[in-house]
């Protein structure tokens, strides 16, 4: 769900408008490419691994940028009308509802969608034609042809690591979008990121960190994936609960992640040396 939403609606694309600034901490030069990017309306692709903060960080661009950001999680049951829109039965007959991707292209939203290879290719084929020069929606079911709004955004994120080939982007789409590469950013940013978050102090924040750099060494060698900060923060959170260190460790982090007891083993032992 989009952070924090406006009071009183009055066009329905503005209970999509972010109105408090989503914390966001710069990494790199990813704030001034999206805006050079925004500025030529080219459209982005997010690429990294899970809560590594791609979500948190078009959020913030969207506040920063002032325009409504409308996210659909993709899905591999979506249909292209889940994103267009379609015919629906009311008491007059039938009236056509716009999907979130065309109330976003003609009210000049960002349409951020996530994880954009688990939907079917018929749905990432509707996006070509707003993603080139001709940044049109057509509404075959409709036969109206859409013009995007000038403020309009298309941006997709991705994550190289868990796709197989077959569910891979296609080169026709991936080639339309500048990229932005995303990953776990440095210790010392990553445990700002952890005590602002999760409300621990900075040691706190520096030990979660150091569980997450064994576990991302673990990567390859018994675990799919290391940990995200965003698992820090949980375990971060449960202790600003109360829980010890340790154990909100292993139940937010060694458990969600490694199902092998031999591995099991392993993590938290790695885990008990860092504290
Ligand atoms: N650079 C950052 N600044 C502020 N918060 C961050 C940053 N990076 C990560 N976070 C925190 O980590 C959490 C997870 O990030 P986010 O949801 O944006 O990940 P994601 O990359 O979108 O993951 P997924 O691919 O699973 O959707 C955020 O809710 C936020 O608390
Ligand atoms: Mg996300």
């Amino acid at each position: 769900m989009n952070a924090p939403i406006a009071g009183p609606v009055e066009d329905p694309i503005d209970a999509y408008r972010i109105v408090s600034e989503p914390f966001y901490r710069p990494f790199a030069q990813e704030v001034g490419h999206y805006e050079a990017a925004y500025a030529a309306r080219l459209p982005i692709l997010l690429k990294g691994p899970t809560g590594c903060g791609k979500t948190r960080f078009v959020e913030h661009m969207a506040w920063r940028l002032k325009r409504p950001l409308v996210t659909v999680s993709c899905h591999e049951d979506m249909t292209a009308s889940d994103l267009v829109g379609r015919f629906l039965l009311d008491a007059d007959g039938t009236v056509w509802h716009d999907g979130p991707l065309t109330a976003a292209v003609r009210h000049g939203a960002i349409c951020y969608l996530d994880e954009v290879v688990e939907a079917r290719q018929d749905t990432t084929v509707v996006i070509h034609s707003l993603t080139d020069h001709r940044r049109h929606l057509p509404l075959e079911k409709k036969n109206e042809l859409v013009q995007a709004h000038p403020d309009f955004q298309l941006v997709i994120s991705y994550n190289p690591g868990y796709q197989s080939v077959l569910k891979d982007l296609k080169e026709s789409t991936r080639q339309r979008f500048c990229a932005i590469s995303f990953d776990y950013p440095d210790a010392a940013i990553e445990a700002e990121i952890v005590a602002r978050e999760a409300g621990v102090e900075p040691e706190t924040a520096r030990v979660l960190v150091r569980v997450a750099e064994r576990s991302r060494n673990l990567k390859g060698h018994g675990l799919r994936e290391g940990a995200s900060t965003r698992m820090l923060i949980a375990a971060g959170q449960l202790t600003a609960q109360g829980v010890p260190l340790e154990e909100a460790c292993q139940i937010a982090i060694v458990l969600p992640l490694v199902d092998e007891p031999e591995i099991r083993a392993a993590m938290s032992s790695a885990v008990s040396a860092c504290l």
